[in-house]
């Protein structure tokens, strides 16, 4: 009876030890997702990253890629793009439409029907629709011009003290009427301002670890956040503020999204050094999210 009862035990500790290291070859190394991995893998890729929690490690590969030693005083300088832009004007812009504050759907459908969509039609926006789920993720409900450290008024977002860290871009690829680029939403004129030209959904896949709907959708809303607009005031918790207030945010576009029928995915996994590049992304600034957003099937 001894013996069979250690026979037992030695299948049990050997199915065990078969079984965890089928788990462990069977997992997705981070390696494997390349864009060319995922368009030939197109749904398992999708269905995997799903799973797939990158580690600090893997998003920021190498700390001094990020690191802001590499900007010289003449690099900030020169970097219209940067926060205290002096150059904006000088740029191509857009004046957005203004957004409808009333619609047919309520809160609550909006709500029961709020889904992730990662599969997108090839069909464009036009610019009332950029212009809506712009002005939801952080556009202007109450104007209030002279406060200046508002930047404009109170918006369709809480944010800690009003102090607004979020910085918003919309990276287009099929919209009728704007020329493909990276264009930065300036919430406080409801307009927007091209910081680089040409299309980079297909670079901007590749950085967000070959995630297909990056480059399928028409859009993306691009989240980052200026932190020192929080920090001075509160501190390191004005980090913590920064994440939440993302949270608020793009909880909106989903919402908006939802009620002009279309989908979106709040996309947290890319390579922060690859998006900052394709983006030019001023070096204050840390990357957040990559909204896509299109019709969906
Ligand atoms: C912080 C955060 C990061 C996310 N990152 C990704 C992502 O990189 N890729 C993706 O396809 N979905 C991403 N999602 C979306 C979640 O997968 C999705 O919300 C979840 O599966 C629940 O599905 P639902 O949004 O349809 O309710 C992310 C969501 C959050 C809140």
């Amino acid at each position: 009876m001894k013996r069979m009862k250690g026979f037992a035990l030695l299948w049990f500790l050997i199915l065990t030890a078969i079984v965890i290291a089928a788990c462990g070859s069977s997992s997705q190394q981070p390696d494997d997702y390349t864009p060319e991995y995922a368009a030939d893998n197109n749904i398992a890729a999708e269905e995997e990253l799903q799973e797939y929690q990158p580690t600090t490690e893997e998003i920021y590969p190498s700390e001094s890629e990020d690191t802001y030693e590499e900007y010289s005083p003449e690099q900030e300088a020169n970097n219209i793009n940067a926060i205290e832009a002096v150059d904006i004007e000088s740029r191509e812009y857009y004046i957005l439409p203004p957004p409808i504050t009333e619609g047919g759907i309520s809160v609550e459908e909006a709500l029961t029907n709020r889904r992730s969509h990662r599969n997108f039609r090839n069909e464009p926006l036009t610019i009332y629709q950029v212009s809506q789920l712009l002005w939801a993720a952080y556009g202007i409900t109450l104007p209030i011009p002279d406060a200046h450290h508002l930047r404009g008024g109170l918006r369709t977002t809480p944010s800690a003290g009003a102090t607004y860290p979020l910085e918003l871009y919309v990276v287009i690829g099929n919209v009728t009427g704007i020329n493909p680029g990276v264009l930065r939403y300036i919430s406080e004129e409801h307009k927007l301002v091209r910081v680089v030209d040409g299309d980079v959904r297909r670079e901007l896949t590749a950085a967000a670890l070959g995630q297909q709907m990056v480059e399928a959708a028409p859009i993306s809303i691009f989240y980052s956040a200026y932190f020192p607009r929080i920090t001075e005031r509160y501190g390191e918790r004005g980090i913590r503020y920064a994440y939440i207030e993302l949270g608020h945010s793009a909880q909106n576009v989903y919402l908006q999204a939802e009620a002009l029928g279309l989908g979106t995915v709040a996309i947290g996994a890319f390579f922060d050094y690859m998006v900052r590049e394709i983006l030019n992304l001023p070096y204050e600034e840390e990357p957040l999210y990559i909204m896509p957003i299109g019709y969906f099937y």
